[in-house]
């Protein structure tokens, strides 16, 4: 989970609901163990051991095999795209670490932890298949109260267009960021990311059937987001992210020349209590206190 519950006293905090056949990593799969000390255990933990100092130098993807035959290890571990190279190294290792306590002698499996970052491994090759689940979501328990017609039509736009370029990315990196405008409202801001042994293709889909997901379950709450093995998509209401100009897309839409009358939108207070680990200089919890009074244009 990317998000870390926090039982604090606020009035507003984000939920994480299960959406699929698993609520939340790690996952230990049960297509077979292997035995304390056997070639193939130890294979796993020197691999694993490789990964956090391999992702952070290679700019926070990494994909490696060790042993031989039936001894044979893969493995991939992937960081959130905006992440420096400590914050990789000290986010794979919490991950690895937290893998080996929950599944100890399981030959596949697979975690994400706190600020997004992936672990996976297997005695199979599993590079460049797409895996839709497990699936989670999360939510800020907030909700837009006004009326959504212009919101909707900016927040899908940003999400297409973060979208198409995240997919579009290369073999090494698979990542873009967003933000749009929303009039007067606060801009909107999304991050997605896919595993960049994806296709292009297979990057789409996942981010899309995460998109669809997170409008099923959680429309209409003021931020939110969908984590997949393959694919994590977020969105909120305040910047997330380390921007680079490169990776991100900007959408302003002009205001259009002739707006309704002025509308009265409130945002309740909110307390969001995001991202587990800190060390890298991130955001634990944040206020956000927004009274907004806008007049809302009907954008095309
Ligand atoms: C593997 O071990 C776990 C316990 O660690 C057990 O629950 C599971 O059934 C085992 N799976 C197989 C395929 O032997
Ligand atoms: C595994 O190896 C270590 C060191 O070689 C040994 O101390 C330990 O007893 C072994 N464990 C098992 C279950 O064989
Ligand atoms: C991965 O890291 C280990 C040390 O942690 C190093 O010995 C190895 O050469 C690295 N592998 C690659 C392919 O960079
Ligand atoms: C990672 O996977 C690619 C594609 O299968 C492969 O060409 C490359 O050699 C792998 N890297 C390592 C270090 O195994
Ligand atoms: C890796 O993580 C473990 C447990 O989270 C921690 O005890 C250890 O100090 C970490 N190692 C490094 C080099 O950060
Ligand atoms: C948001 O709306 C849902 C459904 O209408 C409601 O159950 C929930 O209590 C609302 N949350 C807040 C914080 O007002
Ligand atoms: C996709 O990426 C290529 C190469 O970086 C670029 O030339 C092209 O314009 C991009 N297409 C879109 C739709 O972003
Ligand atoms: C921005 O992204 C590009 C392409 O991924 C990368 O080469 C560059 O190092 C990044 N800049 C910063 C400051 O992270
Ligand atoms: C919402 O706003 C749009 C344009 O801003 C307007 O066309 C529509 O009638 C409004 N709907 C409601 C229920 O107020």
């Amino acid at each position: 989970m990317w998000v870390k519950l926090k039982a604090v006293s606020s009035i507003l905090s984000y939920l994480v609901i299960g959406i699929g056949l698993v609520a939340a990593a790690p996952r230990c799969y049960d297509t077979g163990n292997f035995t304390t000390n056997s070639t193939y255990g130890n294979n796993r933990d020197l691999l694993l051991d490789s990964l956090p100092s391999n992702a952070s130098a290679n700019g926070g993807f990494f994909n490696t095999t060790i042993g031989q035959g039936s001894d044979k290890v893969y493995a991939l571990a992937m960081c959130k795209g905006d992440s420096t190279p400590e914050r990789c190294f000290s986010l794979v290792n919490d991950t690895i670490h937290e893998l080996m306590a929950n599944c100890p002698n399981q030959k596949e499996a697979y975690s994400w932890t706190g600020d997004f970052s992936v672990v996976h491994y297997a005695d199979h090759s599993f590079l460049g298949t797409l895996e839709l689940e497990p699936s989670s979501a999360v939510y800020n328990t907030g909700n837009i109260t006004s009326n959504l017609t212009e919101f909707d039509t900016v927040w899908e736009s940003l999400i297409k267009n973060v979208m198409r370029k995240a997919s579009n990315g290369s073999s090494s990196l698979k990542y873009a960021t967003g933000e749009a405008d929303v009039t007067v409202f606060p801009k909107i801001y999304s991050l997605m990311q896919c595993t960049p042994d994806l296709s292009k293709q297979d990057c789409d889909y996942c981010l899309r059937q995460s998109a669809d997901s997170y409008v099923s379950c959680c429309h209409r709450k003021q931020g939110g987001g969908v984590e997949r093995p393959n694919c994590l998509f977020r969105w909120d209401l305040y910047p997330f992210y380390t921007v680079n100009a490169s990776t991100t897309v900007s959408l302003s839409p002009p205001p259009s020349p002739s707006s309704p009358p002025p509308q009265l939108l409130v945002l309740c207070h909110s307390t969001y209590n995001v991202l587990a680990g800190t060390k890298g200089g991130g955001i634990s919890s944040r206020t956000l206190v927004i009274i907004v009074v806008v007049e809302i244009c009907s954008c095309t």
